[in-house]
């Protein structure tokens, strides 16, 4: 496995013609069987894997949470070679914004709901920086989790815009026994935190309303950002102290609730 610290060299790799078709894996490390399986996804369907770890400032609309994003570049590398990766990027800030940020790709109407509409700036980063990696890397296919389903979406939409030559395939959310989704951010919850953490995918998933369903988890210790249900889909973003888990769970048809046909109009797209 190849770890290559320059975009340029990664560029060079790919020119070379050696790399067949890549699959790859976006991520920002700390990686857990989550990653795991888009990287096993990828390495089954491509000729080669590219494995990109880069902790994404624009992305971050809170300084602290940046600053105790977790850090495993060394387990990340092991796990990644004996999952079959050929090449991990890992491009610096200079890098990967050499126009210090004035570039951006902005979405205006999904973007701006659930995540996006407690997370100041949030996709605008995540859309940027996806772009970027997508332009350097040209893989035949991208690979996304699901837990992270408006960002999936939103990146399907800016493929199609831009007629970018990758597809992107969304996976599974990969879960705990106990059901908690996994993240890189459950590393930072306390042991008493992560006892708790499960009731927040057990809440999503119960028959009460959208706003029931807030008021028992804030009932429970967890500051709720929102819980939304859209085309029967459930997406919830709570903290347990300083981690922020966010879940999306599929209900029983028939249980959509408080919906604004504006934004399901939005989704389904
Ligand atoms: O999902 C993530 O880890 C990040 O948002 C991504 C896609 C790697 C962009 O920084």
């Amino acid at each position: 496995m190849k770890i290559c610290k320059s975009i340029s060299e990664l560029i060079k790799l790919r020119r070379s013609g050696g790399l067949g078709d890549i699959g790859f894996v976006p991520t920002m490390g700390a990686l857990h069987s989550g990653h795991g399986s888009l990287i096993q996804r990828s390495v089954e369907e491509n000729d080669s894997t590219v494995l990109s770890i880069y902790v994404n400032p624009t992305q971050f609309d809170n300084a602290d949470d940046l600053a105790n994003y977790p850090d495993k570049n060394q387990a990340d590398h092991t796990l990644a070679e004996s999952l079959g990766v050929d090449i991990v990027l890992m491009p610096t800030y200079e890098q990967l914004y050499p126009d210090l940020y004035r570039y951006f790709v902005d979405e205006k109407e999904f973007s701006h709901v659930l995540c996006g509409a407690h997370r100041e700036g949030h996709f605008t980063g995540v859309l940027t920086v996806v772009m970027k990696l997508l332009n350097i890397v040209r893989p035949a296919r991208a690979y996304f989790g699901d837990k992270d389903q408006q960002q999936l979406k939103l990146i399907e939409g800016m493929v199609a815009a831009f007629f970018l030559d990758s597809q992107v395939i969304g996976c599974a959310t990969v879960r705990e026994q106990d059901g908690l989704a996994l993240s890189s951010r459950n590393l930072n919850l306390t042991a008493e935190q992560r006892r708790q953490a499960p009731n927040f995918y057990k809440a999503l998933m119960t028959s009460l309303d959208d706003d029931e369903v807030a008021a028992i988890l804030s009932q429970e210790g967890f500051k709720v950002d929102y819980i939304q249900t859209i085309n029967s889909r459930r997406y919830g973003a709570a903290f347990l102290g300083p981690v922020r888990l966010i879940d999306n769970v599929e209900l029983n048809a028939g249980l959509n609730v408080g919906l604004n046909n504006d934004v399901q109009r939005k989704v389904a797209q």
